[in-house]
């Protein structure tokens, strides 16, 4: 499969479990929490599936080149191993992690703090979507929607 393909099957499972995800957290309160704004892709594309829910976002940095930024209150800028604890027990109903370079490629130092940061911001039963494989007790892991390709994303719900 050339590069391109892969990238396009990538975005295009995104795509689809956010949608498969608006439907299943219909019942559940709670914000939606995003690691890694990036180009602001995903961030742009929660704003419209969740337009009535808030969404904190997290990153090194953000710039305006991209697109639209979060509100600044909705904003954290840092290394999110440092930032993210703050955001415990805020009970997102969604954590949409896209933090790179993803699969079974997370360095060890990652694959280490990740599975231990994401429950914390979760409210029982909420969903997570990772471009990693997060490994916790806490973390049921859900099959993927029909036909997204197993080991592109990762899926789990919070017991
Ligand atoms: C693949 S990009 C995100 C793409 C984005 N979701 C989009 O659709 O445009 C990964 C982002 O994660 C950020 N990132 C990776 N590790 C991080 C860390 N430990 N703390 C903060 N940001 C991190 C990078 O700065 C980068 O912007």
């Amino acid at each position: 499969m050339s590069r391109l393909d892969s990238f396009i099957r990538r975005m295009e499972a995104q795509r689809a479990i956010i949608a498969h995800v608006c439907r299943a957290i219909e019942r559940l309160k709670g914000p939606v929490v995003e690691f890694g704004l990036g180009h602001g892709r995903t961030y742009d594309h929660l704003r419209e599936t969740f337009p009535d829910r808030r969404i904190i976002v997290l990153d090194f940095e953000a710039s305006e080149r991209h697109g639209p930024l979060p509100p600044a209150e909705d904003l954290i800028l840092g290394d999110i191993r440092e930032t993210g604890p703050a955001l415990a027990g805020i009970g997102a109903a969604f954590l949409h992690s896209d933090i790179g370079p993803g699969g079974e490629m997370t360095d060890g130092e990652t694959a280490e703090w990740l599975p231990r940061l994401v429950p914390m911001l979760l409210v029982s039963g909420g969903l997570v979507l990772s471009d990693a494989r997060l490994q916790h007790p806490e973390l049921q892991p859900l099959c993927l929607p029909d036909g997204i390709e197993e080991g592109r994303y990762y899926f789990y719900r919070r017991r």
